[in-house]
Order: C-alpha cells, then structure tokens, then sequence
C-alpha cells in the first residue's frame, strides 16, 4: 500500500487542493451554492475510489452524502464520519493567503478547513481508494459526511434516528481532533460538551444622551459587564448554583497519569503569545482544557462601535456566552441553571432575554475496546511509537448522539496539531499529517478485521 500511495502523493494533494476551493461555509447561507457543490465533489470522488450506492442524502439544511462498500458480511463494518462544512473565514485581512486559494507554504497546506475538517475528512477517501486499488479492504465501509457540524449537527440527528439500518455498523472512525505532536501521537478519548446562550439585557426604553441622565439610570453595558463578572469567583470556579454537582472528579491515579503526557507549558504559551496562564485554582493547564467545565464570553457588544466618540447610555447589551461541560454534566441541564442564576443576579433596574443556541454532550471513550486496540497498532506501526490516550478540549456533538442512537462508540484518530490554526486565520495542515493519517488508516482496518476475528474465534 505504502507504494501505492507515495506514487499517488500528488495527485492526493491536488485533490484535496480542489475542494479547499470551495468555500462550503455552512452558517452563511449565501454560500448554499458552494456547500452542495463540496457535497457533489466528494459523492464522485468516493464514487471514484470505488464506493457502491453513493448518494447525496437532502436534508432540511445542508446533505448528507452516504456510500458504502459491503464485501462481506461476516467481516466487521466501519461507519466513517467526517464534515465537509467550514467555518467563516473572517477575519479575511489576517490571512497570509487568501481563504480559499490553498497554497502550500513550508511544506503545510493553507486555507480554511485544510485541517478542520476537510483535509482529515478526504484521508478517509484518499485511504479507502488505497485500500481498494490494492485490495487490501479488509472490513465493509460506510461513509456518512455531513455539511452542518459546524453548526450543530442538527439534520444528522434526524438523519441518523430514521437511517440506523443503513448506517449500521460496529464501529464509527472519525478524524477531526488533533494529536499531540508530529512525534507524539495520541487518539482522542474524550470530548466536552457544549451549552451557548445568547445574552440581552434592556435598561431604558431608547439609547440615552449620557449628561442629561448617566448617573441616575441603569447602564446595561455596565450592568453586564457587572453580571458577567459574577458568574465566577477569585479561583475562577463558576458560581453558577449546581454547575459542579455531575462533575466527576478524577482519581488521583488518573490525574498522575495525565500528567504523564508529553505537555510544554512554555511551548504552549509561547505558541499564542502569553506571558502566563490563567484558569481553575488547583488544576494544570492540561487538566483545564479538557477534564474541566469552563465558562467563557465569546462576543460581547453594544452601545456606540462606530469610529469617534458618542456619548450614549445604550438601551440594550448583549453578549453570547459558552461552557464547555465534561462528563456527566447534561447540556440541557447547564443550560436551565444558568438562565436561572443570570435572571436571578441581574438588578431590578433592568430586563434579562437568555436565549439557548445549540448544545451538545460530553463523551469518554474506553481504550480497552479491540477498536482503540487496532487504532493504537495501527499508529505504533507508522509512528513508531504508541499513542497517548488524551481527553480533549473541543467538542463534536454527534459523537455522544451515536452512542445513545447507535450504542457505538467512536475511535477519534486526528491528525492535526493545535498549531494548526481551526476556526482562525492561517488555518493550515501539514503534508506530514495528511499522507500520515493515509498511511495509518488502512492498517486500522487490517487490524481491526484480525482483532476482531481472533476475538470470535
Ligand atoms: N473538529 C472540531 C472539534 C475539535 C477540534 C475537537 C480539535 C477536538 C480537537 C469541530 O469541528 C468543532 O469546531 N466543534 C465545535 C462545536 C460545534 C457545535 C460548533 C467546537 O468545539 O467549538
Ligand atoms: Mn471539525
Ligand atoms: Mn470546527
């Protein structure tokens, strides 16, 4: 296989090049267009590699585009999941090159989604097509990659509730996380949750002139500000009543082995250009990205943004407002108690909306499974080095939905790297990353088949 893909290394990258081309912004509806194009794209590309029954599956919102390849059904099958859906790419003047023109610099491709997640989506592709072109396919495949994740999943869920005969499978493989270093492998064995919510706060009835009343009225922008501050105390612990009951601490055997991992704090601050850290009292920065709850503003507005001055007492401020939740705290949950403690905290003076966005729920996934077995072989053989189980920071909602939907857990095999820019400007991922995630997932399927066939017999 290896042969193979070095002799196709070019056309590999070229490929995914082309669909970098397409800005499939899912949370902009103007570019409706371009996301059914970036649909279109892959249903022939994996039509291309070999899938049978591929299909662009409408939903609502943005398609779904589904193909399978069933060899055999006594051999295991593999659900993989990936999203061809980007985020904005604003701010556009920050970016060295533009969004959507991929250009390889330092041996790194640039454009928004190279990493998140259409670069990591198409090794999947580019990896099947390997697995098929030298018949080394040694499990059924199927592929479900969706248009909306960005956005919350929301169709998906419909799609994957009405479709579990289709979709069925024994395990579900997907590459949108990250690893530690290009030396350091890790998989992924957890992911927060999520709970956004909306902020507004009235005070008078229309924008003020700020001598004739400022000092005897309400501030909203003030009173905000005010309100934001007390959802946590000096040791940065939330003050959300209840917010803390579901967490679950960890033992202290399992916070040692956390600290084990391959972890610069120097690197990491260098890497953002921190002077110093900040979080949770009692916790390590590791342990505040990922086994900890967080509350964080992520936009806050108001009042008069033009250029100059106005002096004004706005009638209205507004934040949106997100927490990142870790087992076993629910969304929903989190979600009531804050509305309840931000009603609860806000002065007489003014009127509080709190409006949820979409949410989502937290996962652990065991590493004793012959999946995260296979998975872990499968690095050791092209790494040279076992990987590091690591919880991670950010979220994928699905992932919590297909177990409770589908009773599967998901082997979460990234390939890029923190540096990688998602969600900013400069996002970028390595030509080392993308031909090394080709390189180690067929030799996931290898073992998974042998795995799973030494475990029956
Ligand atoms: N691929 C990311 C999530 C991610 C990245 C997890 C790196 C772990 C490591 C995904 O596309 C994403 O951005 N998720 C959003 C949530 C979604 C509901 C918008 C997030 O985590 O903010
Ligand atoms: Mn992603
Ligand atoms: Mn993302």
């Amino acid at each position: 296989m290896n042969k193979y893909i070095k002799e196709n290394e070019q056309r590999f990258i070229e490929e995914l090049l082309d669909l970098l081309k397409i800005p499939s912004v899912s949370t902009d509806k103007k570019f409706k267009p371009d996301v059914l194009k970036a649909a279109d794209f892959l249903k022939e590309k994996l039509e291309k590699a070999g899938a049978d029954k591929v299909e662009i599956c409408p939903t609502e919102g943005n398609p779904i585009v589904y193909g399978e390849k069933l060899i055999d059904k006594n051999l295991p099958t593999v659900l993989v999941y990936g999203h061809y859906d980007v985020q904005p790419a604003d701010p556009i003047e920050l970016w060295k090159s533009p969004p959507f023109q991929p250009e390889i610099r330092d041996g790194k491709i640039y454009a928004r989604g190279a990493c998140d997640d259409k670069g990591q989506m198409y090794m999947h592709v580019k990896a099947f097509e390997t697995m098929m072109e030298t018949g080394n396919l040694t499990c059924n495949v199927k592929f479900m990659l969706e248009g909306e994740e960005e956005i919350g999943s929301e169709h998906l869920v419909d799609f994957v509730k009405e479709n579990k005969e289709k979709i069925a499978a024994d395990v579900i493989l997907i590459s949108d996380t990250g690893m530690i270093s290009n030396e350091i492998p890790s998989i992924t064995v957890g992911l927060r949750g999520l709970s956004y919510l909306e902020v507004e706060v009235t005070g008078p009835n229309r924008d003020l002139h700020s001598g004739l009343y400022g000092g005897a009225v309400p501030n909203p922008l003030n009173i905000l500000a005010e309100m934001i501050a007390a959802l946590k105390d000096e040791y940065q612990c939330i003050n959300i009543p209840g917010f803390y009951e579901d967490v679950e601490d960890l033992s202290r055997e399992d916070r040692k082995a956390m600290a084990q991992a391959p972890f610069s704090l120097e690197d990491f601050k260098k890497e953002i250009g921190l002077k110093d850290v900040e979080g949770e009292v009692n916790y390590s920065t590791l342990e505040r990205v990922s086994i900890r709850p967080t509350l964080d503003v992520n936009g806050i507005w108001g009042g008069y943004m033009e250029e100059g001055a106005k002096t004004v007492i706005p009638s209205k401020a507004y934040a949106k407002i997100s927490m990142r939740l870790v087992p076993h705290q629910s969304s929903e949950k989190i979600t009531q108690l804050f509305t309840d403690y931000f009603t609860q905290i806000a002065p007489k003076s003014v009127s509080v909306k709190v409006t949820p966005h979409h949410g989502g729920e937290p996962v652990v996934i065991p590493t004793d499974s012959v999946a995260y077995l296979a998975a872990s072989q499968a690095y050791e053989d092209t790494f040279k080095r076992k990987p590091v189980p690591m919880r991670g920071g950010g979220s994928i909602p699905i992932v919590a939905m297909f177990k409770d939907e589908l009773g599967l857990d998901s082997i979460m095999m990234g390939f890029g790297l923190d540096s990688d820019a998602i969600h900013s400007p400069n996002e970028h991922f390595g030509i080392f990353n993308y031909m090394k995630g080709i390189e180690t997932i067929p030799l996931f399927y290898k073992y998974y088949a042998e795995m799973t066939k030494k475990a029956k017999s």
